[in-house]
């Protein structure tokens, strides 16, 4: 069986986002925070990762149903031996209209400098670049390693030369570690062909001890930066974005918000999450996952694999971030939703 999917809230299958990795060499605050992530965490055994021929079978499958993005994370996802491989493997599939796939990456750019030329040149079409902070000391208070601005920036010049584009910059808002970057940061960017996005942090995970007044809302974000810098609102690209897209009303570019606290975006949410060992989510505050994984190795067929991906998407009924919006405060926070780094951002 092949063709599109819908949910229970009729929302399609469109996007992909596949874990490569649960590892990262950062320590974010509000991602793998060290006191969590320290020398006795206990990673995925490299038997448990889905291997790259595993990760293609099963991308032919979702691209079957509908599929027309891919979006390679983690962990980092450059930490992934021989990562080139597999988008060259991904960038050879076509969508159901014969086109070629979105084919995209979130990275933290450590490894960037380095692979931009070989992503590329492998078939990746863009990427995203993490980056939360211009200011040295704070960006190193957020990734919790030392890791300077100026080796990302590096790494961002170098997938521009390398021709991977459009590149979108993504920031974690975190009030009090790194707020007071947002203006210099839109600065930065501005007039620039990049992308900024500013993202309201999240309590996704059970490791980063979120409260909700650590959240700067997206509309303060965009009042700090209208005061300065006059903005106007953008349409979306397309149905189900993340990013509510502004244009400097000067024609310095574009900024995005992604507010999944105080605007939840549920209502057109069209991604499904992969994650490293393989198992499927259909959201990102899931507490479990389908094991795919195990289909793969018990010698299923693909038609059989096609049956149950399509059981589990007309099954789906997730919508946490518009649950969590109207209902704050009475919140029942599960302690046992899956991290970030093993679902995939
Ligand atoms: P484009 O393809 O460039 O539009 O990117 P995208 O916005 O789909 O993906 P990206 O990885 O850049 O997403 C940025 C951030 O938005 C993530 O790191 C998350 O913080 C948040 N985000 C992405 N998808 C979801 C989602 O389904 N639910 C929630 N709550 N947050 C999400
Ligand atoms: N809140 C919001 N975004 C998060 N990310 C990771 N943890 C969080 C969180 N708690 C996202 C960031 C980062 C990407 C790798 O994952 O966008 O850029
Ligand atoms: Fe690593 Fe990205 Fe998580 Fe930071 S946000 S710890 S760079 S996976
Ligand atoms: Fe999609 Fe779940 Fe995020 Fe809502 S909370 S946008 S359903 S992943």
């Amino acid at each position: 069986p092949t063709g599109l999917l819908s949910d229970q809230l009729a929302r399609p299958l469109h996007d992909l986002r596949i874990s490569v990795t649960d590892r990262c060499n950062f320590r974010c605050v509000y991602c793998m925070p060290k006191a969590v992530f320290d020398n006795d965490y206990q990673y995925l055994p490299h038997t448990s990762l889905l291997t790259f021929e595993e990760i293609t079978r099963l991308a032919k499958t979702f691209i079957a149903h509908g599929v027309e993005k891919i979006r390679l994370t983690g962990g980092e996802p450059l930490l992934r031996k021989n990562l080139e491989r597999l988008v060259a493997m991904l960038a050879e599939l076509k969508t159901i209209h014969g086109k070629p796939l979105d084919l995209t990456l979130t990275t933290n750019a450590s490894l960037l400098a380095r692979k931009a030329q070989s992503l590329k040149d492998a078939g990746l079409q863009r990427i995203t670049v993490s980056l939360d902070a211009l200011d040295n000391a704070t960006f190193q208070r957020m990734n919790d390693v030392d890791f300077s601005v100026d080796d990302v920036l590096r790494g961002i010049d170098a997938a521009h030369q390398a021709g991977l584009g459009p590149i979108k910059i993504n920031m974690v808002v975190k009030a009090g570690m790194n707020d007071q970057e947002i203006l210099p940061m839109a600065r930065h960017f501005r007039h620039t062909p990049y992308i900024l996005r500013f993202i309201e942090y999240m309590d996704v995970g059970a490791s980063n001890g979120w409260k909700m007044d650590e959240v700067i809302p997206s509309s303060e974000v965009v009042r700090r930066i209208h005061a300065e810098m006059p903005l106007a609102p953008l349409d979306a690209n397309y149905t189900g974005e993340t990013a509510a897209r502004w244009r400097y009303a000067d024609g310095g570019g574009e900024i995005g918000l992604i507010s999944s606290v105080t605007q939840a975006f549920c209502s057109d949410c069209s991604r499904a999450r992969l994650s490293t060992e393989g198992k499927l989510y259909t959201c990102l505050f899931a507490s479990s996952g389908h094991d795919l994984r195990a289909l793969l190795r018990d010698g299923r067929s693909d038609e059989e694999i096609s049956t149950v991906l399509a059981h589990l998407w007309r099954a789906r009924g997730d919508r946490y971030s518009e649950l969590r919006t109207n209902n704050t405060d009475g919140l029942q926070r599960s302690a046992n939703k899956v991290e970030m780094s093993y679902i995939g951002g």
